[in-house]
């Protein structure tokens, strides 16, 4: 079964995902208010965001040989919650396997080194394969559901990861909250980042289920997949 999925983002009115030089100061509990009140078994992010919860220490390889199968692990842990990395090739480093209250699941392809899924396990971080080379995210969703028993997935960004759900027709709600400031940056990340200018794919329509003003001017739009 496929679990339900949220995406949710805090966006500039162009767009924008980026808020370092927006001038509002800590815009967390903007995103993370909102974000609580969406129920979710799982929230789930990029690699690049990931890492800004992961070790920041520097890795220490492990000594080999490893004689570790590509096959899906499930580290024990007594966590209700789950916390996701798409991390294709395996970047992410940890230093236990929660974040916070969130047990860690790393989503890989079999590219992955096998000294990776050691360090993984020596933190008994669990891990699934979404494919040989590149993801099958609908199998990754089927995945989280069969060996998690996760029923809803909060997708919390960046774009790339959005973008890529939305690509894949994975997306059955969008939760956006609405910053009231233009950034005007190119090239930075946006609330989803999923294919070039020539693309084929149709645009996703969204229909609007509830609006709501947040402070300082801040709306937040829930939308269901049209
Ligand atoms: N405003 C907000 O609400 C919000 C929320 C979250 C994040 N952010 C910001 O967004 C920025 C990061 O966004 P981002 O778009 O650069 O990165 P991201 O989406 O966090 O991570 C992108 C990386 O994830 C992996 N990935 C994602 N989807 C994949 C797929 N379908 N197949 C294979 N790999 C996939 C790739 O890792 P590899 O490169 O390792 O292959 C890719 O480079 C940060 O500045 C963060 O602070 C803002």
């Amino acid at each position: 079964m496929k679990p339900y999925v949220v995406c949710h983002i805090m966006g500039s009115l162009d767009g924008r995902i980026m808020s370092g030089n927006w001038g509002m100061g800590n815009l967390s509990p903007m995103f993370e208010g909102p974000a609580s009140k969406i129920q979710a078994d799982a929230w789930l992010v990029g690699r690049r965001t990931m890492e800004e919860f992961s070790s920041h220490r520097p890795h220490r390889k492990l000594a080999g040989p490893f004689r570790i199968s590509k096959t899906d692990f499930v580290g024990s842990h007594k966590a209700k919650t789950y916390a996701v990395a798409i991390d294709p090739s395996g970047k992410c480093h940890w230093d236990s396997n929660m974040v916070s209250t969130e047990h860690v699941i790393e989503v890989l392809t079999e590219k992955v080194p096998a000294e990776y899924l050691a360090h993984l396990r020596s933190k008994n971080v669990s891990y699934v394969f979404g494919g040989e080379s590149s993801l099958d995210l609908r199998l990754v969703l089927e995945k989280l559901n069969r060996l998690f028993g996760i029923k809803r997935v909060r997708i919390d960004g960046g774009g790339t990861v959005n973008g890529s759900f939305l690509r894949a027709g994975l997306i059955d709600e969008l939760s956006l909250v609405l910053a009231p400031v233009a950034d005007g940056r190119t090239g930075i990340p946006t609330v989803f980042d999923a294919d070039g200018p020539d693309t084929k794919r149709k645009s996703t329509r969204f229909r609007l289920k509830t609006m709501k003003r947040l402070d300082r001017d801040f709306l937040w739009l829930r939308y269901a997949k049209a």
